[in-house]
């Protein structure tokens, strides 16, 4: 009986000797399993076949962990979203902490601002100097309100306009930190100056005709219609300045039409002859009245030119209406000359030249060398404009070379 039971109890003893030991080892493995998933394994999992209470606590730690990484890799979706719709941003964006500590800066932030290191971790006068995004990080921060305002920066000496965007983060009780959104609005800037300067110019430049004809009209009523002579020189008046205006809004029609791409280039080849000598048939009278000579300039065998012949005879005519107006004495000469396979047409004169530091500006729209003078002989600085505009329309080149007192070159590169 003794033996028995003795050997009941060894079996038990037994039995719960292996028990410890499985559960010891089923522990053991899931202190590993803990252990790595600590060092970032995240995908790692449990197969312990044991049942009962280990086996339960693997099942759960399983669960655990499984919901746990679902949800890691959401944040990560959704990290990974918020940095690609960053990247993808076209306004720079800047993040910072209630300290105005950088936490983020965007590519297009960093292009715009010209930033090569990293801006995380900087205070914001270290990555843009400039006191009124400063100014809009405090208010933002103390009224918890988003706040908009057009700012001028400089970068490496060039001026930029921004439109910024302050917008304060909050928990339920403080603000955490600002996120900045800079739009760069300096093309636009640039664009609605342009626009103004265009409506001021034409206003004046309508004007001044206007005011010339409405006095002559007004001296005419007054005085001067029983003195022919007197009367025929203000008629005549009415008629200079209303042809001024007539050419003003051609030109002004013309360039639109450009501008809006209602000008189509229809091109031909045909012989540049043919066009040379329509300009100067249109010029000759104009030409010898002032006492020059208008010659053309073609080398032999220059029979084909692939381009808008009309473009080409109106680019021919603004030129030469240049040439002549600014030049007193001499020649003014349209020629050709070939070099390789590329065809130069150009319009030379010997006048009186233009300034070196002008000729990057000639072809904007109203710009003259010398305004008082160019509207004395009648010019409103847009043949240049229309030139430019043909040109380009071509996929040619227009070059200018000039040396004051002796004369102006001006060259059509087609190719
Ligand atoms: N051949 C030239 N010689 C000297 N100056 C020139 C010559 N061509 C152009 N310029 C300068 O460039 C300016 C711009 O020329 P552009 O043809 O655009 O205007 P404009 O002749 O004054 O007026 P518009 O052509 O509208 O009647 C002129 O006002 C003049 O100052
Ligand atoms: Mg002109």
């Amino acid at each position: 009986m003794e033996i028995v039971v003795i050997t009941i109890l060894f079996i038990a003893l037994l039995y719960a000797l292996y028990h410890i030991k499985v559960t010891t080892q089923h522990i053991k493995e899931i202190i590993r399993l803990l252990k790595e998933y600590r060092t970032g394994n995240l995908s790692a999992m449990l197969f312990l076949k044991g049942k009962g209470i280990v086996g339960e606590l693997a099942l759960l730690i399983n669960n655990v962990l499984d919901s746990n990484q679902r949800q890691i890799e959401k944040a990560e979706e959704k990290t990974q979203m918020l940095e690609a719709t960053l990247r993808g941003m076209s306004d720079g964006v800047l993040m910072t902490d209630k300290n105005g500590n950088v936490i983020l800066a965007n590519q297009t932030l960093k292009k715009l601002l010209g930033i090569k290191t990293s801006p995380e971790g900087k205070k914001i006068p270290e990555v843009i100097r400039n006191n009124e995004l400063l100014e809009l990080f405090k208010e933002a921060m103390d009224t918890w309100e988003i706040i908009s305002e057009e700012i001028e920066i400089s970068i490496n000496q060039k001026d930029i306009f921004v439109m910024v965007t302050a917008v304060p983060m909050y928990s339920a009780t403080a603000v955490t930190g600002v996120v900045f959104t800079l739009q760069d609005i300096t093309r636009l800037k640039r664009l609605e100056e342009m626009r103004k300067d265009f409506v001021a110019n034409v206003s004046h430049e309508i004007k001044t005709p206007l005011t010339a004809i409405r006095a002559s009209a007004e001296t005419l009523i007054d005085t001067s219609l029983e003195d022919k002579e007197h009367a025929l020189r203000f008629l005549n008046m009415i008629k200079t300045h209303s042809e001024r205006l007539n050419a003003l809004v051609e030109d002004l029609l013309t360039l639109s039409r450009i501008e809006l791409g209602d000008m189509p280039i229809e091109k031909t080849a045909f012989n540049p002859e043919e066009a040379i000598d329509t300009v100067i048939l249109t010029f000759k009278e104009r030409a010898e009245s002032k006492g020059l000579q208008i010659r053309k300039n073609i080398p032999a065998g220059t029979n084909t030119i692939i381009g808008d012949k009309n473009k080409v005879i109106q680019i021919l005519i603004n030129l030469v209406d240049n040439s002549i107006k600014f030049t007193e004495t001499g020649t003014i000469t349209i020629g050709i000359t070939k070099n390789e396979k590329i065809l130069i047409l150009y319009v030379e004169d010997t006048g009186i030249g233009i300034p070196k530091d002008h000729l990057d500006r000639l072809g904007e729209r109203f710009y003259r060398v010398d305004r008082a003078r160019s509207r004395e002989l009648g010019g409103t600085g847009l043949g240049l404009a229309i030139v430019k505009h043909l040109i380009n329309l071509h996929g040619w080149q227009m070059k200018i070379e000039s040396t004051v007192g002796k004369g102006t070159k001006v060259s059509i590169i087609t190719s």
